[in-house]
């Protein structure tokens, strides 16, 4: 038995807000958002979702999918650097919000490869047989630390929250194989401050092409796996320039990259939960399929792994 994913949920806010429409608030254009970055809207949440809220939503969902009630949870990982607090944690304040017994509960802050330290850190507690049922979320609520008057990041991000319920699935399928990774002297190029993102937009892009493209392959290698083994590589979707680049490190064929950022542009640690999602809603992905998840962002972090889909 390994670690995998038992069922998955998701929420996007109803708002979509354009390129065009960002169009009329600041100095940008459509065209320039498209071709730099893949992106053509985004999802923005209302004051009457904060980040809690949005994690609860996806959580029910990915709880209900895996057959089980949130009292079957043994421990609750919220990946976010949007939390409705600096404490309690979103993860607390999950547990109550859902009824879960009263477990472990705490978030994780590892930007836009949260999601990845969540799975990992998940997959210790299954195969050491220490829990039975982890929780892991990935949620943003980037539009509230989004300087509207900075084009060059207000452009990028969305609002979001993707869930998934890890557990032991059948021998083969699961985790195959992870990396994860910090660099903390790039720091710098990416973080908050006086509540808003600031980037060093290029230094970000330089560090992700890199960074992307050598830990998919180091994966994929972990895994004793070759490149006509995967079905679909989920990168975190940042920029289509990015996830392009670890596409052709792996020297895989255009369709085998699930690419949602045309509709929710850069939503952090869901991103790469979501667009799992939604393949695997659109029917694309299918039982047994090889994937290759990965992801970077601020601290510098980055994760990866390699997953058999199904239970
Ligand atoms: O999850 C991790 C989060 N961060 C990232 O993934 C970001 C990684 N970096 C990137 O995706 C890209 O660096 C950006 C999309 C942020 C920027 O693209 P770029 O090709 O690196 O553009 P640039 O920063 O070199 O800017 C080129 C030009 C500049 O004008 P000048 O100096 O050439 O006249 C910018 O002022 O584009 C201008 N610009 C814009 N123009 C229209 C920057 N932002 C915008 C904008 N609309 N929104």
């Amino acid at each position: 038995m390994s670690a995998g994913i038992l069922g998955m949920g998701k929420f996007v806010p109803e708002r979509i807000v354009t390129n065009k429409d960002l169009e009329k608030t600041m100095d940008t254009s459509d065209e320039w958002i498209r071709t730099r970055t893949g992106i053509e809207e985004r999802r923005i949440a209302d004051d009457t979702m904060d980040t809690s809220d949005m994690a609860f939503a996806a959580a029910e969902q990915a709880i209900k999918n895996a057959g089980l009630t949130a009292k079957d949870l043994d421990l609750i990982l919220v990946a976010t650097v949007t939390p409705d607090h600096p404490f309690p944690s979103v993860a607390c304040m999950l547990q109550d919000k859902l009824g879960a017994n009263h477990i472990a509960a705490m978030d994780i802050s590892a930007a836009c490869s949260g999601f990845m330290y969540g799975m990992v850190t998940a997959k210790q507690f299954i195969d050491s047989h220490t829990y039975q049922h982890v929780l892991v979320v990935g949620v943003e609520k980037l539009s509230k630390i989004t300087d509207w008057n900075d084009r060059g990041t207000a452009v990028l991000f969305g609002d979001a929250a993707a869930a998934a319920v890890i557990g032991q699935v059948s021998e083969g399928r699961g985790i195959l194989s992870f990396e994860l990774g910090s660099d903390g002297s790039g720091g710098k190029y990416l973080y908050q401050e006086d509540q808003f993102i600031k980037m060093n937009g290029r230094e970000v892009f330089k560090f992700a092409v890199r960074q992307m493209g050598e830990s998919a392959v180091n994966v994929v290698e972990k895994a004793g796996l070759n490149k006509e083994d995967i079905d679909y590589l989920i990168p975190h979707q940042a920029n289509i320039r990015i996830m392009e680049a670890s596409r052709e490190r792996l020297d895989i064929p255009e369709e085998k990259m699930i690419k949602t950022i045309q509709k929710y542009g850069n939503t952090s640690a869901s991103s790469i939960p979501l667009a799992l999602i939604d393949a695997v809603e659109a029917g694309q992905i299918k039982d047994g399929d090889i994937l290759v998840m990965v992801g970077f962002g601020g601290g510098l972090t980055w994760g990866a792994l390699t997953l058999k889909w199904g239970k």
